[in-house]
């Protein structure tokens, strides 16, 4: 299984955005929360501050919408150049169509759930998603601490993806770091988010090379 690491700009200068988003030269994905103070209790960024960063990075962008009516909203990031866009199980009426809609478009389709969210009413849908994001923390906010409860559903839905033999990728997002990302690897996760574990560090760089020698231990 590949290891791939997604640092979060939430923990990022939101002042120098494009030089942040440069210091993670070798990571796989740039991973952009983006919270209308409805779904979560915090407030971020929008489409023009992805169409921004587009332009100021070669590495893909993997934007993670906390926000209510994502059927509504979720095309637009993928026009503003989001290489994976993640709705929310809770916030969508048809997610079915909305993973069609933004694989049509040219994007991975990715579902996200929070942590009383359980795997199992979605199993179906999994054959419609690139990736699936479990939340180890309370989405709308870094430098949570990682919720270890989490494990077993993170175990569960590799279970699933590979009893249906699919392709898919299952990521982690909240308070992952070198103390917790091996955890989440031996549970069966591939994509790790981290944001204060990566911006919080004086190399960032450097933060993404040892978490993916971590994982990958
Ligand atoms: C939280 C966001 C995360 C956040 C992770 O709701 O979805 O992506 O940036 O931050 P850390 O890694 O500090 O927990
Ligand atoms: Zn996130």
């Amino acid at each position: 299984m590949s290891v791939q690491i997604s640092p979060s700009i939430l923990s990022a200068d939101f002042a120098r955005l494009a030089e942040e988003a440069q210091a993670v030269e070798g990571a796989d994905w740039l991973h952009v929360d983006v919270m209308d103070n409805h779904f979560v209790p915090n407030l971020t960024l929008g489409v023009p501050v992805v169409e921004a960063l587009r332009k100021a990075t070669g590495i893909p962008l993997d934007c993670h919408l906390m926000i209510e009516q994502p059927d509504r909203w979720a095309p637009a990031y993928v026009e503003a150049g989001a290489g994976s866009v993640t709705f929310h199980a809770e916030a969508a009426a048809a997610p079915v169509r909305l993973a069609r809609e933004i694989r049509a478009k040219g994007a991975r389709a990715s579902m996200a759930l929070k942590p009383a969210t359980p795997i199992e009413p979605y199993e179906d849908l999994l054959p419609e998603l690139d990736m699936l994001l479990i939340m180890t923390v309370e989405p709308g906010f870094g430098g949570q601490a990682f919720l270890d409860i989490m494990l077993p559903k993170i175990r569960r839905t590799r279970a699933l993806i590979e009893r249906h033999g699919l392709e898919m990728w299952l990521q982690v997002d909240g308070g992952v770091s070198a103390e917790t990302i091996e955890r989440c690897a031996e549970a069966g996760a591939d994509v790790f988010v981290a944001g204060s574990a990566v911006y919080g560090t004086d190399d960032p760089a450097a933060a993404v090379k040892a978490l993916r020698e971590q994982a990958t231990s």
